[in-house]
């Protein structure tokens, strides 16, 4: 039994939350487009045209979604310079948990050695890494927590139906992670927004395997477990949700788009970034994007950019960065933070 720490509490009002270090992890194993055409009736040229898509990652049979969030969070620490014992929460946002519970937090915990921190998943398909980044910003402002790991994480292979060409040519595996903390002075997220319409729920699924659709040994071959989506409805509302909530994000901070130096969108769709960057105003060079090399690894995706545009020294200290992100759900967060 592991005795709980004494909390200080201290009631003073907000206080500033930073970024103080970000990892990913994506698996070795490359599925190009190439080696699609050989499984469905599909071409590199539709991939590419469509969504920008070269290859994605796939995670082999024994590598779970706790271990690649588990590799991400050891990249993070060691970016952020704390050892896990600092980490009082960890929050995992991801669509694919190694099982419906324990949750995949509780197993990164033992991964990683964070042995004093409580830990959750959260459900927010691919808006699930911003949703975890406003959980924590509120609850350090709110001094109940001070080190918060939060987590993108997500085996899409393993949900994908790999005879399915309008969904399978899409995704791919690979987690990031993001270490947020009080910091008395300095930068940090000044503005998030979450937002969702569950009326939109059919046009972005899974039905079966849960308690609505469990699967059994006479529906199995129907693949009710796998994705199941709407392409072009899917298409739309990310375009109208994402811009909608940029500018939402970017009122509240008293911003523009011209303010920011870069910007790190879901990366599900080459287009669907480039509609965003054409009704924000924003050249395509502000955009970070990777989709070309990881597909839309879900939740994971907004995390493993952001690591990737820190390490690449894309933001400058005091820079603003404007993440976006869309979901199943329909799910849609963004943040605004001064780096
Ligand atoms: C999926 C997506 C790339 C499809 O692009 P699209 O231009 O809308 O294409 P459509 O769905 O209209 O399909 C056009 C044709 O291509 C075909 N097609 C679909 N997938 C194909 C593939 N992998 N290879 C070749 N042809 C394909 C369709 O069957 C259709 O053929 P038809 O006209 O004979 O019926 C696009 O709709 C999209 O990116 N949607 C959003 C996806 C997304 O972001 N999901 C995750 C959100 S978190």
């Amino acid at each position: 039994m592991i005795t709980p720490q004494p909390r200080q509490r201290n009631n003073s009002p907000k206080r500033t939350v930073s970024i103080i270090g970000t990892g990913s992890y994506v698996p070795e194993k490359i599925l190009t487009n190439a080696d699609l055409e050989k499984s469905v009736e599909t071409t590199d040229e539709w991939i590419t045209t469509r969504t920008g898509i070269k290859e994605r990652r796939i995670a082999a049979d024994g590598e779970f979604t706790s271990d690649m969030a588990a590799k991400a969070a050891l990249a993070a620490l060691e970016n952020a310079g704390i050892t896990a014992e600092e980490i009082d929460l960890i929050i995992v946002a991801t669509v694919t948990p190694d099982m419906f519970f324990p949750s995949t937090a509780c197993f990164v915990q033992t991964k990683i050695g964070a042995k004093n921190a409580a830990c959750f998943d959260v459900s927010a398909a691919c808006s699930g890494f911003l949703y975890g980044i406003e959980i924590a910003q509120q609850f350090i402002t709110s001094h109940t927590h001070d080190t918060i790991l939060v987590i993108g994480a997500e085996k899409l292979s393993s949900i994908v139906n790999w005879t399915d060409r309008n969904t399978c040519v899409l995704f791919g595996d690979g987690a990031g992670a993001a270490i947020l903390r009080h910091r008395a002075h300095g930068h940090g997220v000044i503005a998030t927004r979450m937002g969702s319409n569950g009326e939109l729920a059919d046009i972005l699924k899974i039905p079966g395997g849960g308690c609505a659709l469990p699967t059994t040994v006479e529906n199995a071959a129907e693949r009710h477990a796998t994705i199941q989506m709407n392409g072009r409805e899917t298409y739309k509302h990310a375009v109208t949700a994402m811009v909608e909530s940029a500018r939402q994000v970017l009122d509240d901070a008293g911003l523009t788009p011209a303010d920011l130096a870069c910007i790190i969108p879901h990366q599900a769709n080459l287009r669907i970034i480039e509609a965003i960057a054409d009704r924000l105003e924003v050249p395509m060079d502000r955009f970070m994007i990777n989709l070309d090399r990881y597909g839309n690894t879900s939740a994971a995706a907004v995390a493993i950019a952001l690591d990737e545009a820190n390490r690449t020294s894309r933001m400058k200290v005091g820079d603003y960065v404007l993440l976006v992100v869309f979901g199943g759900g329909l799910t849609w967060a963004s943040s605004v933070v001064q780096w």
